[in-house]
């Protein structure tokens, strides 16, 4: 089994059965993330069509605004479809959006008994597929897997009940919980498994944010590579073009502009990575790519009046003054990256942005990533929590999930007010 397939295991084990419905909904959940990176501000859909208990048609929503997965599947099962099933993760639709719904292609393609993964968050849609289904004489079975398709889709149903983005924050620590050695080396703690996770991070995230300690010491490029996501992904990762996310920098005093080679740096790596990549760097949203706003490529984000006079900002480079009020606001950050049209985001360090992160409780999901290695006491710790008396007075993850990814262990939960909303909407 791949890390891929390994980490879709574990996300759907509580609500997993040894039945042909489930191993056939995890087959669909994987497949459905062929969409990653290319759909959002939707969800990541798959659907599978079966006659006789065998596969006649396959789907992936691929891009934003172009063909469903159920009309993807049906449309190659043609008249094969009649009298069949069909396997999808999300609830079909049953709204004229982009697309014409897909409750209206199973009645008339002859679709006998339709098997979903979760209801739909959207207001527009939900709960709507199975009355007009089954006035059709369709079955319909469902929510098979309702909080794994949920977790699968966690930007989408986060907008939808918080109409904020998701925050995941992720990071590579050592078994103490150390981000780097005392001398501040931390490149690479984790193993090219764990890296290619780190990848898989960047290309399902619309942002990556950074502080501007991580971009002066590190200078990473933030950009997804295709031979480190094969590590992660193996096989399916030929069903993926590779797309580049907006990448932010956190810069409260916009000291990047008094270090004019780092920015220069950054184009010329993302210049050099241009030829390697599917799809260019550049303004990654204008040409063939969903029309949603133009989201830069670089948002440099500060306190407001601190950037330099007469600053020069490279083509698709964005300055965001936030207000200072004592510290910087996460939840302002996030709301002004939100109206650009940006549905989820990664932050990926360093210690200082993490300690501040978890502090203002400003984050969704944490994803650590911890390698058999020790960096010692002095090393850089994230976790800011003082003076905490018992266990349970401390923040804890709900939800966990524990992944092996070649020499390293992903723990992966969600901050527990997010978790309880999920489970109420999905219990709606
Ligand atoms: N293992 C990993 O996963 C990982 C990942 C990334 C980086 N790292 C390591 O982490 C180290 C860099 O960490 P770092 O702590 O030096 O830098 P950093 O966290 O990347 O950036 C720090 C900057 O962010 C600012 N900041 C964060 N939150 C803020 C808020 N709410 N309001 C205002 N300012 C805010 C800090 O301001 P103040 O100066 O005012 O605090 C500072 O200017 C490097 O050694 C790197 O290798 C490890």
């Amino acid at each position: 089994m791949n890390p891929l397939e390994r980490l879709v295991r574990a996300i759907t084990a509580r609500e997993f059965r040894s039945t042909r419905e489930h191993e056939l909904m995890c087959e669909v959940l994987i497949m459905s993330l062929a969409g990653a990176g290319f759909v959002s501000p939707n969800p990541f859909v798959g659907a599978l069509v079966l006659a006789d208990g065998a596969e006649v048609g396959r789907g992936v929503h691929r891009i934003f605004g172009e063909e469903h997965a159920e009309r993807a599947a049906l449309n190659m099962a043609r008249q094969r479809a009649q009298g069949g099933e069909i396997f999808v993760n999300l609830e079909p639709c049953n709204h004229e959006g982009n697309q014409p719904p897909c409750t209206k292609a199973i009645i008339e393609a002859g679709i006998r008994r339709v098997i979903f993964g979760g209801y739909d968050p959207n207001p527009l849609t939900s709960r709507q597929a199975r009355p007009v289904l089954e006035e059709a004489g369709v079955e319909v079975v469902g929510p098979l897997m309702a909080f794994a398709t949920a977790r699968l889709n966690d930007s989408y149903y986060h907008w939808h009940y918080c109409e904020r983005p998701l925050v995941t924050l992720k990071l590579a620590v050592s078994l103490e919980g150390r981000l780097s050695a005392a001398s501040g080396d931390s490149q690479w703690i984790s193993g090219k498994v764990g890296r290619g996770y780190g990848h898989f991070l960047r290309q399902t995230h619309d942002a990556v944010v950074v502080g501007v300690g991580t971009v002066l010491a590190d200078n990473p490029r933030l950009t997804v590579r295709g031979a480190l996501l094969a590590e992660f992904m193996g096989e399916y990762r030929h069903r993926l073009k590779l797309r580049q996310p907006a990448r932010v920098i956190l810069d409260p005093g916009f000291e990047l502009f008094h270090r004019r080679e780092v920015e220069e740096e950054l184009e010329k790596g993302l210049r050099e990575e241009a030829e390697h990549l599917d799809t260019p760097p550049l303004n990654i949203f204008r040409k063939g790519m969903p029309v949603r706003g133009e989201i830069p490529w670089l948002i440099i984000a500060g306190r407001a009046g601190a950037a330099p006079a007469g600053v020069r900002l490279l083509p698709g480079v964005a300055l965001l003054e936030l207000e200072d009020k004592h510290r910087l606001s996460f939840d302002e950050l996030w709301e002004k990256l939100g109206s650009y049209g940006i549905r989820s985001v990664l932050v990926e360090g360093g210690a200082r942005v993490a300690r501040e992160l978890i502090q203002q409780r400003a984050f969704t999901r944490l994803d650590l990533v911890i390698a058999p290695v020790l960096l010692g006491e002095d090393g850089l710790g994230f976790s800011p929590v003082l003076g905490l008396k018992h266990v349970e007075d401390g923040p804890d993850l709900k939800s966990p999930i524990a992944v092996p990814l070649g020499k390293n262990v992903l723990v992966s939960g969600y901050r527990t007010d997010w978790l309880v909303r999920m489970v109420k909407g999905l219990g709606r």
